[in-house]
């Protein structure tokens, strides 16, 4: 019988010649073809992997889960990577990888394998969630092993091997897509100096195309997770494409970044994330009005580490469990509504309400019905500046 292995498979290149690689190591090859929104036509892929060697091909529908446990959870910590990036492509990997996993313990296969380079962040995250998850499954990368360095390369090995791919279109970038995000790189973005043409964009259009007049948003949340766009309730998935689809109208969520990958290389990426933006500014804008200000600093310094964890590959981990929980603790009073507007880019917080609100007016004004007490000002500055006094 010959060694059973799950390949995760996307259709593109690489991982169509590690399935026929694979099948020349003598392994018989189950690919898994993830749908975590990336609007991929998987009856086309599944035909492709077929006929490129393929004993088996599992399409595993994630989107509602990606929302759910994945998403969900880093909109609530505000997980932001180098203040940049939403992290679509990084948060895809786990729950990929567990599928994976799971679908090798169903077919008997002791054999993973992904169509990761040696120089990324995802070969660590798939391996990592793999070992956490099962440690005696066995993973190979075929892109680090066989000798095919370039894609020039990996093109002429799928010719002579009568790979179905499609090599007529001229590809100038390595493009990573999916429900929250697409991730961009390779190409003439590898010079930090050049500015990314249109054509890298895939999701908003450019600030000049916009349009010219706002357009308000009323967005609700419950318990950190929003629920309403304009007081209409849509579950995850349908509220994460509408805001994408709007965003990216008015040309919100992009950006480009030099960033620090975990195997120590900086690289250029641009990202598209038009409904990460929103939800994000929108969530901080509420926690503002109902966290207390310990909570909220406190949040912050977490959020942080929590965007270290994702990117890092870290998912399947004690602390990242550790820290969900403190996160969801902090999340019951972040009710409420937010009303913003989007414009050229920006997106404007404009008016937020909830019932759980710690705003006080009579604290605050400087109007009529002043409550607070003035005079014990004197009072706490003396103390808090005690230890600075000098003299
Ligand atoms: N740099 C991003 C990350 O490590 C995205 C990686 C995939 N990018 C791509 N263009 N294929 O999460």
């Amino acid at each position: 019988m010959s060694k059973k292995v799950i390949l995760a498979y996307s259709g593109g290149l690489d991982t169509s010649c590690a399935v026929k690689w694979l099948k020349e190591k003598g392994f018989n090859v189950i690919c898994y073809l993830a749908d975590v929104g990336q609007g991929q036509n998987f009856q086309t892929v599944k035909t492709r992997a077929m006929k490129t060697g393929a004993s088996k091909v599992i399409v595993g529908n994630l989107k509602k889960e990606f929302v759910e446990d994945f998403i969900w959870p880093s909109l609530k910590a505000n997980a932001v990577y180098e203040s940049k990036y939403f992290l679509a492509t990084a948060l895809s990997r786990p729950i990929i990888a567990k599928e994976l996993v799971e679908v090798a313990h169903k077919e008997k296969a002791s054999y993973v394998a992904h169509g990761c380079t040696g120089k990324g962040n995802d070969q660590v995250r798939f391996e990592v969630t793999f070992a956490a998850l099962d440690s005696k499954l066995k993973t190979i990368a075929p892109l680090r092993e066989w000798d095919l360095p370039t894609r020039e390369a990996e093109i002429r090995y799928a010719k002579v091997h009568k790979i179905p791919i499609d090599v007529t279109k001229k590809k100038p970038y390595s493009i990573d897509k999916n429900l929250w995000g697409i991730s961009i790189e390779s190409g003439n973005l590898e010079d930090p100096w050049f500015e990314p043409t249109e054509d890298a964009y895939q999701m908003t259009r450019a600030i000049v195309k916009s349009p010219n007049k706002p357009c308000y948003l009323k967005i609700d949340f419950k318990k950190g997770i929003p629920t309403k766009i304009n007081g209409k309730k849509l579950d995850g998935i349908k509220l994460i494409g509408k805001l994408n689809e709007i965003g990216g109208r008015y040309s919100i969520g992009r950006s480009d970044l030099i960033e620090n990958r975990l195997v120590g290389i900086k690289s250029r990426e641009i990202y598209e994330a038009p409904a990460a933006k929103i939800l994000f500014e929108a969530h901080k804008a509420l926690e503002s009005l109902v966290l207390d200000r310990e909570t909220l600093h406190f949040k912050e310094v977490v959020g942080l580490k929590y965007s270290r964890l994702v990117y890092d590959g870290l998912w399947y981990t004690p602390l990242k469990g550790a820290i969900d929980k403190f996160v969801d603790s902090t999340q019951e009073p972040v009710e409420g509504t937010i009303n913003l507007k989007l414009f050229k880019g920006n997106v404007i917080i404009v008016g937020r309400k909830s019932p759980k609100s710690l705003y006080k007016k009579e604290l605050a004004t400087y109007g009529k019905g002043d409550k607070f007490d003035q005079g014990l000002a004197k009072g706490f500055i003396e103390l808090f500046g005690l230890p600075y006094k000098k003299g």
